[in-house]
């Protein structure tokens, strides 16, 4: 059963938000919207097993919104891939989360418990 997040007007071209889905993962997950193109990844840094990027509520994203960041030490991960591009866990990936939205403009998860 698909898990529904959002609408996609709700979330600003250009920004992030963070949901804390119980049913998808013991981590909270963060989804980044450029266009009508948005991508899911866990809350969870590579550098330091399951440490949260954030800083703040929805601050995943560097001051020009042209990357992801970690507050911890200050890992960037490029936003298509998620692969840290500079910082302690340089080549190593978020873990993706496969976000859909439907022609209503609904964002879901499409399986439960995708990721861990
Ligand atoms: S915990 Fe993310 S860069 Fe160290």
């Amino acid at each position: 059963m698909p898990t529904y997040l959002c609408r996609l007007e709700e979330l600003a071209d250009g920004t992030a938000r963070g949901f804390d889905l119980a049913s998808v993962s013991r981590h909270p997950m963060f989804v980044v919207r450029r266009g009508d193109r948005v991508q899911g990844w866990l809350d969870a840094c590579p550098h330091v097993a399951g440490a949260p990027l954030a800083w703040r509520r929805d601050a995943y994203l560097s001051a020009d919104g042209a990357s992801i960041v970690c507050h911890g030490h200050g890992a960037v991960f490029d936003i298509d891939t998620g692969v840290c591009t500079r910082g302690p866990c340089m080549g190593q990936s978020l873990t993706p989360v496969s976000v859909e939205h439907d022609e209503e403009g609904a964002l879901w998860i499409a399986s439960p418990r995708a990721v861990d």
